[in-house]
């Protein structure tokens, strides 16, 4: 495999003025963190964070796997991400470049993000909200949604971020298990031109029952969309906070201390509930965006990730404002007004450091190729100097147009490998030091000790797919699922490797002679669909929820040109097997319902109905033949303890 790997060498120029420049730097941390492990943290933690009381131990190890770093130390977040950089003379510096959907400009200062973060936290005071009460945050990207979570981190409480794009029965789940004293709302979200609710869906959330823990709905106003305002529960944003003062004392908190909870997808059950400290996320977070993207005082930083996924929260709301950066908030798509959108912004603002998902760059491959005037070409992305990757795989092909069309063939791309899990970046290039391989996220950041082993945890040498583990505790590290201390043990550090090794979830392979890392993809039932994580049983026990229909349902993956993986459903329902239009019109019902149990994001590309499904005689769901069916690949396996095999044809078929 190495002998015909193209390997990009980071630019002597870039090299030169980089934070970490040179593959030497990069092994001297790797051999500090070796030899000294707490103090390499340690040293960073107190270069990186302003701590109100320093700490005196670095890693507590003593009830492992629930670990515990700089625990004596009291911080803030907000403070660390707003004051500070006020105090260092950076008050009139730009934090925030927000371009709304429709394409209006709004500049927010250090100061000015500052002050409305401390209104929205003395708004959250005078409602009662303090230390350890949950908050959850329903809004699409803006400036409020950033300074809303900063509002929280401010006076201790726990933010919960739920994604705009998922339904009602989802903010639900979320609002119930968090025990969430008040949600942050805005009257609607504004996407592709359009104006979308989200007061309502909170309304329809609450109306659903489980959620008597809130007491207060605060709504943001955006856009002109009718909201029911129920007395005494829900007020405007705006009339709670006017008037208020625009300064306000930060509550100091432990280092453990749970600044967000965020749900993901796991391969069995509900989402879990991901709780992730202060103290060393933030450092991860302000480390990684400091070394991964080498980000300087001019520097114009875009993640186009919403502050809905942990990429938001660690690359938008806390990485960039942590080091005292100036970065672009987007509230559209990259699809509007046309696909050119991306490019225009890079060229408008002048951004020098561009962070985006594989997914995105494929379609707007597919929409370049179309049409010159939407081709990165056609713009002056002469600012770029450094581009990054994120949330699944990038393909060889995609990663060589981003270098050559989108980074003029000068900026180097590091495609970062992490997880809601990890907090920040895990298996990372450093741009000035990390020669870069097409398809390869290359080796772990300085400290990370991330290895591929087998099923009983034996190392394996360079060139032998396997597990992925991190060996060592990291600072943002998840530290427990919310209110299920047994299933954070039992999904992370299972009995297979004693309870030693974090399990990723990921399959890896290193090559064979640089020990670079691939990811081979997920060995468990998510599925990674536009960098979006999914579980399977999730689909699936939406699809059966549809009970006046639906008898049974198995989900699968295939592989997708554009998004990655398909979703992929094969459905047996209560009534004869449905052909022709009958079967589309079922289909899309099936598919609105999922949209409604989950959100748009978790609806099947695929159905295919089928009076029964591949079974064992023990009547087990033979899902490696519904993944080659998916693919619409010839079925190669043993077939033998196949209860049914007639049904292989049947599924076969596209209706
Ligand atoms: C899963 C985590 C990372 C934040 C956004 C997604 C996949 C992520 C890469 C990459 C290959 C990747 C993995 C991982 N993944 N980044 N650079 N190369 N795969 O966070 O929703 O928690 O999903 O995304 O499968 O386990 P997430």
């Amino acid at each position: 495999m190495s002998e015909e790997l193209k390997v990009y060498a980071p630019p002597a120029d870039f090299a030169a003025q980089a934070h970490v420049s040179g593959m030497a730097a990069y092994e001297a941390l790797c051999k500090e963190a070796e030899t000294d492990y707490e103090g390499y943290w340690g040293r960073l933690a107190k270069e990186l964070i302003s701590w109100k009381t320093p700490f005196t131990k670095v890693l507590n190890e003593a009830e492992a796997p629930f670990f515990k770093w700089f625990e004596d130390g009291t911080l803030n977040a907000s403070y660390n991400c707003l004051d500070r950089n006020v105090e260092r003379g950076l008050g009139d510096k730009t934090a925030i470049i927000f371009e709304a959907d429709g394409g209006e400009v709004t500049k927010v200062s250090y100061s000015e993000l500052l002050a409305k973060t401390c209104q929205i936290a003395n708004g959250l005071k005078s409602l009662g909200i303090k230390k350890g009460d949950r908050v959850m945050i329903y809004i699409a990207m803006s400036v409020d949604g950033v300074a809303a979570m900063q509002a929280c981190a401010r006076i201790g409480a726990t933010h919960s971020v739920v994604f705009g794009g998922f339904s009602a029965q989802s903010l639900r789940d979320r609002i119930e298990d968090t025990g969430a004293k008040a949600i942050i709302t805005a009257d609607c979200q504004v996407r592709g031109g359009k104006q979308l609710p989200l007061k309502a869906i909170v309304d329809e959330a609450l109306g659903l029952g489980g959620c008597d823990s809130i007491q207060k709905v605060l709504v943001v106003k955006r856009g002109d969309a009718k909201c029911a305002m129920t007395a005494g529960r829900d007020q405007w944003m705006d009339d709670l906070v006017s008037g208020l003062p625009t300064t306000c004392e930060p509550e100091w908190v432990e280092a453990e201390h749970p600044l967000f909870l965020l749900y993901t997808s796991g391969s069995t059950g509900k989402p879990k509930g991901v709780q992730h400290s202060t103290g060393g996320y933030l450092l991860h977070a302000a480390l990684t965006t400091k070394w991964t993207f080498d980000l300087k005082a001019d520097d114009v930083f875009w993640c186009t990730a919403d502050i809905g996924w942990v990429t938001g929260h660690t690359y938008i709301t806390y990485g960039p404002l942590a080091l005292g950066g100036t970065e672009i908030v987007f509230e559209g798509v990259p699809t509007y007004p046309d696909a050119g959108r991306f490019w225009k912004m890079i060229q408008d603002h002048k951004v020098s450091i561009f962070y985006t998902a594989p997914t995105a760059i494929r379609s707007l491959i597919k929409a370049a190729e179309a049409n010159d005037a939407v081709h990165p070409k056609s713009y002056d992305l002469s600012s770029l100097r450094l581009l990054g990757s994120v949330g699944e795989p990038i393909n060889p092909a995609a990663w060589e147009w981003y270098h050559q069309h989108v980074g003029g063939g000068r900026c180097p791309i590091v495609d970062t490998f992490w997880q809601t899990e990890t907090g920040g970046h895990m298996i990372t290039p450093l741009p000035g030091a990390t020669p870069l391989v097409p398809g390869s996220c290359t080796l772990p950041f300085p400290g990370i000790q991330f290895a591929v082993v087998d099923e009983v945890g034996n190392d394996l040498p360079w060139g032998k797919g396997g597990i992925l583990v991190c060996k060592k505790p990291w600072p943002s590290m998840i530290r427990t699922i919310w209110g299920d201390p047994e299933r954070f043990k039992k999904s992370y550090y299972p009995e297979d490797f004693k309870g030693k090794y974090y399990l990723a979830g990921d399959g890896a392979i290193r090559d064979e002679k640089t020990g670079y890392f691939t990811i081979t993809g997920r060995i468990d039932d998510v599925l990674n669909v536009s960098g979006h994580r999914m579980g399977t049983m999730e689909i699936e026990s939406a699809l059966v929820s549809c009970t006046e229909l639906v008898a049974e349902a198995a989900v699968v993956g295939r592989p997708d040109d554009t998004t990655g993986e398909a979703i992929c459903a094969f459905v047996v329902l209560k009534r004869p097997r449905p052909t022709g239009d009958e079967a589309k019109a079922i289909a899309k019902q099936l598919r609105d319902h999922v949209g409604k149990e989950i959100g748009p994001i978790a609806k099947p590309k695929d159905i295919r109905f089928g009076d029964n499904l591949p079974k064992t005689r023990s009547g087990k769901i033979m899902r490696r033949l519904l993944r080659s069916l998916a693919k619409g690949e010839a079925i190669t396996q043993d077939t033998s303890t196949l209860e049914n095999p007639a049904i292989l044809d049947q599924l076969g078929e596209n209706n």
